[in-house]
């Protein structure tokens, strides 16, 4: 198949792409070459072209006999910073409306889609009187305190995590967060007027090769990646219980895969996770133990908006995929410990 990929030269489209092309499909890679993700003025790697996706004439060029748009591009990050917003919007959503309005003028009838667990907010508990429930704000106070587990509102008594469905509730906590659900209803609605069909591929948290080394916009394992080879300890926070799916980026790439080739009708979001839960505390010590580098300290540090667990079920992308990711965390994040990492760009 002839697949469009946007985002082509960013950490987790770059194994998109290696892994369509070893399945024989014919990858037309775009990238916009953002200065925050590349650094200031980075070279457009070979084989790519340098297209804002928010271009559509530069998009109806590029969409000639496409089978498949697999769109990756995103600017990411926190979203905690209020004054992003626009960057957000602009890059993630108007970039997926223009997007898709010239795949409908192009008649490219199928999208795979990159969201993200972010979608789900806070992720789901349980409270052993009242069940599934939306926990609590976490307050400063108990975070100061070092009670770091979350509440339920009706009742006060911890809450335990429970795994995250495609069906749990979308409430996003975050500018980041706010611009990936709106990609997503963008593209259902894209759906209903067309007749064409969307894959929502909702990533937990990606790791692998090739990841940018610590950035603003890293995640937890590249910055303690980074501090490690820095001859220093990883630095966790909260009390390390933090749990989470630590998905390997061969995995992404290979659901990627079977989501282009699949004709799945309609809207079908999935989660794309190991599901294998990791504690935050347990990923330090294994890439600690796996470098050979200083143990973990544990600061009970803590950053507002961070959520205390979102652990994934797997079980829809391995029935409507057959997806199961093949690398576990341990085995995945002990050779994450020495894997090479992308430099960090010169910024704006
Ligand atoms: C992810 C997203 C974030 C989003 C959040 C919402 C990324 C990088 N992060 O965050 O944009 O708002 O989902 O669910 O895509 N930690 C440490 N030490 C550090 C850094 C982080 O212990 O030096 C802890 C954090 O407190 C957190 C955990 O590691 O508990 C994971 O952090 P991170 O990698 O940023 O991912 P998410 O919190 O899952």
């Amino acid at each position: 198949m002839r697949v469009l990929l946007t985002g082509a030269a960013g950490f987790i489209a770059g194994h998109v792409s290696t892994a369509l092309h070893d399945a024989g499909h014919e990858v037309v890679g775009l990238d916009v070459m953002l200065p925050v993700a590349h650094g200031v003025d980075a070279p457009t790697p070979a084989g790519i072209e340098r297209v804002d996706v928010r271009d559509a004439d530069a998009l109806t060029a590029v969409l000639a006999g496409v089978d498949v748009v697999c769109h990756q591009a995103a600017m990411v990050g926190a979203g905690v910073d209020a004054a992003d917003a626009p960057l957000f919007a602009g890059h993630n959503d108007l970039g997926t409306a223009v997007l898709l309005a010239a795949m409908a003028e192009a008649r490219v009838r199928r999208l795979v889609l990159a969201s993200s667990m972010v979608v789900y907010g806070s992720g789901r508990y349980t409270c052993p009187t009242h069940g599934t429930v939306e926990p609590a704000p976490r307050t400063t106070a108990d975070l100061d305190a070092g009670v770091f587990d979350s509440t339920c509102p009706h009742c006060e008594r911890r809450v335990e995590w429970a795994l995250v469905d495609e069906d749990a509730p979308l409430r996003p906590r975050s500018t980041y967060a706010a611009s990936k659900l709106a990609q997503e209803h963008y593209a259902l609605a894209w759906t209903l007027a067309t007749g064409g069909s969307v894959t929502a591929l909702r990533y937990h948290n990606v790791y692998g090769e090739h990841m940018p080394r610590d950035t603003p916009y890293s995640g937890v394992a590249a910055i303690f990646r980074s501090s490690l080879e820095a001859g220093q300890a990883p630095r966790v926070f909260e009390d390390g219980g933090q749990v989470r799916d630590f998905v390997h980026v061969r995995d992404v790439a290979r659901v990627n895969r079977l989501a282009v080739e699949a004709a799945l009708g309609g809207f079908t979001p999935l989660n794309v996770c190991s599901g294998v839960p990791v504690t935050i505390g347990a990923v330090a010590a294994t890439l600690a133990r796996a470098h050979g580098g200083a143990e973990p300290v544990v600061t009970g540090q803590y950053r507002s908006g961070d959520v205390r667990h979102v652990v994934a079920d797997p079980a829809r992308a391995a029935s409507v995929l057959g997806f199961r990711a093949s690398v576990g965390p341990e085995e995945g994040i002990t050779a994450f410990a020495d894997a090479p990492l992308r430099a960090v760009p010169a910024r704006a």
